[in-house]
């Protein structure tokens, strides 16, 4: 590799701001430590101001990651910047990235501020950013619709101020690469080595990897990007794209090259898609369900011949194995062991014995145990949090044309048992009543999907809830995995009701530690 590309991932702070993408704190650092082994340089894993989840989850994730920096996003004002470095007072690399707006529209309207007092408050905010870790990168957020000669003059300052990278975004996904390329390298030129210049694009246009790719081009030597394109509106640049780009054309950029280890992208991108259930759409490129799918005759010949006629990377490439073997009822724990070194999971003694119980429980119900199988196993299983109710029993009469009934039973961390029943319009509102009822807890659904797994009638079930409880904000996310639907959809209410006592007990932590 010639030229090091920097990639910055901020699935967990700019993909977090995606609809519905709303992560618990074990969820994230599960994440940020396959973002370790994927090799990215920086996570930004939040924004530590936001909300005490945020900053939980930034201490936590800089005190478990130890090759890649850990970063908390500011704006650019005191209370923002000393935030962020509480927050990561324990991250062994630490990077504080504070922001301002700079175009017209943004200065004007919505910071309602005049150009000199923007520059005043960068130079103030990055200085203590500085006193607090020693890698700070200065956005000039909306840079894309900022004035050139303003945006140089801001360069400046910051770069005395002490930023050592300074990000170019593209806020509202309005660049066009071939203008973009232009842009950067005009920046680049100007701020020489004083700063790596990064780039941030968003996909407004369906341009951030085109844009990203022009921009490292122009000669930026950052590029911020996301997990299967995740982030606000309509996402951002994708790191799997990226990556693979530059690593497929290598020969149109002069050894620009990542640190990504390319085999853990599919992995990386399934546990986002499982941890938040939004899947990729079946035909993204690189991750989607269809990225290496053959349908049409001519196309399978070809690749059958000769792999190259159609395919510009192979599925292994991004860690995919079609070939892999299955596992089922009769494969012992060597086996399984051999199947989760395959699929990138390292586990202890105390979690491979808790997953293999339950791939026994999962083999004596389903024939074939399918590589998706065990990834949706060991994710729902890795984000688990301490469980204060577990599901014992649910019942369903549901006599068509009548009144569907459930009567559930859960025992309690304490070991007590409860059952109670509830009527409800639908079999789902049945079960997740019964539940209310015996917690406790008045939940309100926001979401509720099911899909299988893999393929077969008796696939797996794999259930995602999004409920509020009790009217407390923000909403939590539950999953749920059996082959019996209704079961999945029960465990994943469950789910998010423990995961609710466990925010609810952290927050109130946090509150006491900053009194
Ligand atoms: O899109 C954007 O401008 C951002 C900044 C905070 C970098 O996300
Ligand atoms: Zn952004």
């Amino acid at each position: 590799m010639t030229r090091h590309i920097k990639l910055f991932d901020t699935t967990l702070r700019d993909g977090e701001q995606s609809p519905g993408a709303s992560m618990t704190t074990p969820e994230k650092v599960r994440i940020a430590k396959q973002l370790e082994k994927l090799g990215v340089d920086i996570i930004e894993a939040g924004f530590a101001i936001a909300s005490p989840g945020d900053f939980d989850a930034i201490s936590q994730i800089g005190e478990i990651v130890t090759q890649s920096v850990v970063c908390s996003l500011a704006r650019a004002t005191e209370k923002d910047v000393l935030k962020a470095g509480e927050a990561l007072k324990y991250a062994r690399q630490k990077r504080i990235h504070t922001f301002i707006a700079t175009s017209p529209i943004h200065m004007e309207y919505k910071l309602k501020m005049k150009p000199d007092e923007v520059i005043a408050r960068a130079i103030d905010a990055i200085k203590l950013a500085k006193s607090l870790a020693n890698d700070v990168e200065f956005s000039c957020e909306d840079a894309t619709r900022s004035e050139a000669p303003f945006l140089k003059e801001i360069i400046s300052a910051a770069l005395e101020a002490g930023a050592g990278t300074i990000n170019i975004p593209d806020t509202v996904g309005y660049a066009i690469p071939f203008d973009y390329q232009r842009f950067i390298k005009e920046i680049v030129d100007f701020v020489g080595d004083r700063a790596v210049i990064s780039v941030h694009c968003h996909n407004d246009l369906g341009l951030a990897t085109a844009n990203s790719l022009a921009a490292i081009l122009g000669g930026a030597n950052q590029a911020e990007c996301t997990i299967n394109g995740l982030g606000e509106r309509a996402g951002n640049a994708s790191l799997e794209e990226i990556a693979m780009t530059l690593r497929v054309r290598k020969d149109l950029f002069g050894g620009a090259d990542t640190r990504i280890n390319s085999k853990e992208i599919y992995a990386s991108s399934r546990l986002l898609a499982e941890t938040c259930g939004i899947e990729p759409q079946p035909n993204k490129a690189i991750v989607g369900k269809n990225a290496f799918a053959h349908e049409s005759g001519i196309h399978q010949d070809g690749v059958l011949k000769h792999r190259a006629t159609y395919e510009i990377m192979s599925a292994e490439d991004i860690g995919l194995d079609r070939n892999r073997l299955t596992l089922g009822k009769l494969s012992g724990s060597h086996a399984f062991r051999e199947k989760l070194k395959e699929l990138g999971f390292d586990l202890d003694e105390t979690e491979f014995k808790r997953a293999f119980d339950r791939f026994k429980e999962l083999a004596d119900r389903k024939k074939t145990v399918y590589d998706e199988d065990i990834r949706s196993l060991l994710t729902s299983e890795s984000a688990n949090v301490p469980a204060e109710f577990t599901l014992v029993n649910i019942q369903l009469a549901d006599c068509s044309g009548g009144m569907p009934f459930s009567a559930v039973t859960i025992r309690r961390s304490n070991g007590e048992e409860i059952t109670d029943a509830a009527i409800g319009g639908g079999t789902i509102d049945a079960v997740f009543k019964a539940i209310d009822r015996v917690c406790g807890f008045s939940g309100q659904l926001l979401d509720y999907k099911v899909d299988a797994v893999s393929e077969g009638k008796d696939a797996l079930a794999r259930a995602l809830v999004k409920v509020v409880f009790d009217d407390e904000k923000p909403a939590v996310m539950g999953h749920g995995l059996d082959v019996d639907t209704m079961k999945a959809s029960a465990e994943a209410y469950i789910g998010s009701l423990n995961s609710y006592l466990v925010m609810k007990d952290r927050l109130r932590k946090i509150d006491r530690t900053s009194v």
